[in-house]
Order: C-alpha cells, then sequence, then structure tokens
C-alpha cells in the first residue's frame, strides 16, 4: 500500500480523502494547522519549510502521493488567500517532487470551479505566476480592500491551476502526474457559515445535479474525484482540471474545453 501526505485533512474535504486512503489501507500523513499529523500554519514560509523538512525526513524513500486541499474561502483575508491557496500549494509540491518522483508518485491540488468566474483578475493571476517574489505579493496584497476577497479566491486558484497544467508535462517525464480537482460550492465547514444572502447568492445558478433540491454539493462527492485522480486507475490522467461542480462549468461554458 502506498503513502499519501495530504495537507488540509482535518476537516470538511480533506478529512474524507484521508479517511478514504486510510480505509484502502494507505499511509496518510496529515498536515494541518489543527489536529494534524504535524500541525503547522502553512500560510507562512516557515510553516511551509518545515512541513517539507518533516515529511523529507520522515519518508526518506519516497511517497506515493501529494494532496493539496488545505486552504480558505473567499471570505478571508486577501494576504491569506495568496499565501495559503497558492504559494503553500506549489511550494509543497515543488519542495516534495524529490520524494515523490522516487515512487514515481502524483499529485492532486484542489482549486475551484470559480476559475472560470467573472471575478477572476487576470492582473492578479498573472502576478501570481509571473515569479515576482512572495514578499512582494503580500506587499500588494495588504493593500487589496476585503471585499475584494472573492476576486483574491478566484484568482488564487485560477492560478494554481494553471500553474498545474504548465509543469505537469516536465513531472511526467519524471514518470509522476499532477493534476487538480475544482470543486463547485460543498457544504463543509468553510462553507456552513454563510449567511442566507451569500447562500442565495452561491446558488443563484443551481447546482444541475441538485436541480430544484436548492444545496450545495456534498464533500464526497469532491473526495471521490481527489482519491480516483491520485490512484493509479488515473495513471493516463495528467495535466488536468476535473471540475467536480454538478455540471455548473459545463452549464456556462459549453462550448469551451
Ligand atoms: N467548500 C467549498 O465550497 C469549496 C469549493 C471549491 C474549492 N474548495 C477548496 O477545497 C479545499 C478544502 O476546503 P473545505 O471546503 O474542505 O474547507 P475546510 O475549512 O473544511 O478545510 C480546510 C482545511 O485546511 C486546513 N487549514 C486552513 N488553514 C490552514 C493553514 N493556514 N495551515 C494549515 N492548514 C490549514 C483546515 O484546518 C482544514 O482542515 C480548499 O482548498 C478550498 O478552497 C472548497
Amino acid at each position: 500500500m502506498g503513502i499519501y501526505v495530504i495537507t488540509g485533512g482535518t476537516t470538511g474535504i480533506g478529512a474524507i480523502v484521508r479517511e478514504q486512503l486510510l480505509e484502502q489501507g494507505h499511509e496518510v500523513f496529515n498536515i494541518d494547522y489543527k489536529d494534524g499529523d504535524y500541525c503547522v500554519d502553512l500560510s507562512t514560509h516557515e510553516g511551509r519549510e518545515s512541513a517539507i523538512s518533516a515529511v523529507i525526513g520522515k519518508y526518506p524513500d519516497g511517497i506515493d502521493g501529494l494532496i493539496c486541499n488545505a486552504g480558505v474561502g473567499p471570505t478571508a483575508p486577501p494576504r491569506v488567500i495568496f499565501s495559503l491557496n497558492y504559494y503553500s500549494s506549489i511550494r509543497l509540491a515543488e519542495g516534495l517532487r524529490p520524494i515523490l518522483k522516487k515512487k514515481k508518485g502524483n499529485c492532486v491540488i484542489t482549486s475551484s470551479n470559480s476559475i472560470t468566474n467573472m471575478t477572476v483578475r487576470l492582473d492578479w493571476v498573472n502576478m501570481l505566476l509571473s515569479g515576482m517574489s512572495e514578499e512582494r505579493v503580500m506587499d500588494f496584497a495588504q493593500d487589496i480592500p476585503r471585499e475584494q476577497s472573492a476576486s483574491c479566491y478566484s484568482s488564487s486558484k485560477h492560478a494554481l491551476a494553471r500553474w498545474v497544467r504548465r509543469v505537469s508535462a516536465s513531472w511526467a517525464v519524471d514518470g509522476m502526474r499532477i493534476n487538480t480537482v475544482a470543486p463547485g460550492n460543498t457544504t463543509t465547514p468553510m462553507t456552513k457559515n454563510l449567511t442566507e444572502a451569500q447562500k442565495d447568492a452561491a446558488l443563484l445558478i443551481p447546482i444541475p445535479t441538485r436541480y430544484g433540491q436548492r444545496e450545495f454539493l456534498d464533500a464526497v462527492e469532491i473526495a471521490n474525484a481527489i482519491v480516483f485522480l491520485s490512484s493509479k486507475l488515473a495513471s493516463g490522467i495528467n495535466g488536468v482540471v476535473l471540475f467536480v461542480d454538478g455540471g455548473i462549468d459545463a452549464l456556462l461554458r459549453s462550448e469551451r474545453f
């Protein structure tokens, strides 16, 4: 059985991924700031680097899978959104790539189906992907008004999805795969405190697979896709953005894929 490292495996989608992998007999190492096997704040540079060192120290012979799932939602402060959602995911993937390579492992990153919506700011996406230092991006983000957190969120996840597609070929050359899952609105601790007005806004376009039910997706539906992509069943899939959103993306962008 394999060794999987997950970030944000304590609650919500990540907790179900963790349970499913454990049920399948895998060893799972959860990096989270609450109740993790390794407790650390991944929104900080120090936190990420210590997590990478801890994993390499614990599994020097390699790991089979990495699931970068920790993230905050569109109401968090802009700096945390950029540092956790974008920088922690790509830094963990890059930092653990050498030990994934040892076992020809794979990586799955949790993005969001908001990557195609109108809140995405392509100038912010380009800033994140430009290689500009995180410190400078953080200085910039400090001045972004809190009301624009939703744009920070969709832009951070859009940049993440593009990054995955850009690096996927080089991962494949090293015998590895990297993919991303793009969930729609899902019932988890992240969405449980939404006001009725926020929920109405989120359901302005009803989820096709929930039509007439005024409800979000279940976390297990997202977890199933993550576990599938991280398994050998998905050996032919690389560089994919898999929308797990009940058909919203297909509804809104039927002609684009
Ligand atoms: N719930 C949704 O509607 C939805 C939709 C699209 C994408 N997503 C994405 O799914 C992923 C999982 O979110 P979820 O909905 O299960 O929410 P969640 O809040 O239940 O899970 C987030 C996990 O990340 C951990 N975490 C948060 N901040 C951290 C930090 N600074 N350092 C380390 N760990 C930290 C939390 O403890 C938790 O275990 C996130 O990346 C989120 O952006 C969620």
